[in-house]
């Protein structure tokens, strides 16, 4: 391990154990716990289930069955951007599949998950709630209507620099 590694171990434990000691519900559990990491580092790295075991008096075992029961937590780092595609019904009708076949292809995937540059975090959605819009796309949660496979492929490629 490189002095840079370490020292990036060593940032992330401490954002990891502020986030853990931060919580101000009444009751804090292994789970509240897990969830306030990923709130604030986007993932759960294995350093995230040991500081959560030392924390909470329990093992890292428990941690573990805790964390790898709910599919909303991520154990890799997620990319700088999220894209999310609806394939709802609406958009569904209006032509998500060629906007997805279009994203993949541009992105370099055949499913969810990271670009291989690490930049896009590409997710499905079954509504975004614009279904009037639609094909609708969103990035970090900022809806883009009226999609098409063009340009779909151009965000991509603006996102991904
Ligand atoms: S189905 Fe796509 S926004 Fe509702």
């Amino acid at each position: 391990m490189t002095t840079a590694d370490t020292k990036q171990s060593t940032s992330l434990r401490e954002q990891i154990r502020k986030a853990l000691s931060s919580q101000r519900q009444p009751t804090v559990t292994v789970l509240s716990s897990l969830l306030a990491v990923q709130d604030s580092i986007h993932y759960l790295p294995d350093e995230a289930i040991k500081e959560t075991a030392n924390f909470c008096g329990s093992t890292t075992n428990e941690v573990w069955s805790v964390a790898s029961f709910y599919t909303n937590f991520r154990f890799t780092p997620p990319g700088e951007k999220t894209l999310d595609i609806c394939w709802g019904p609406s958009c569904h009708i209006l032509g998500a599949q060629q906007i997805l076949n279009a994203v993949h292809r541009e992105i370099g995937l055949t499913e969810e998950g990271e670009s291989p540059d690490g930049k896009v975090t590409l997710k499905y959605n079954t509504c975004l709630g614009a279904c009037a819009q639609g094909p609708c796309i969103a990035i970090d949660h900022h809806l883009i209507g009226k999609q098409t496979p063009e340009s779909a492929a151009r965000i991509v490629r603006e996102l991904r620099g």
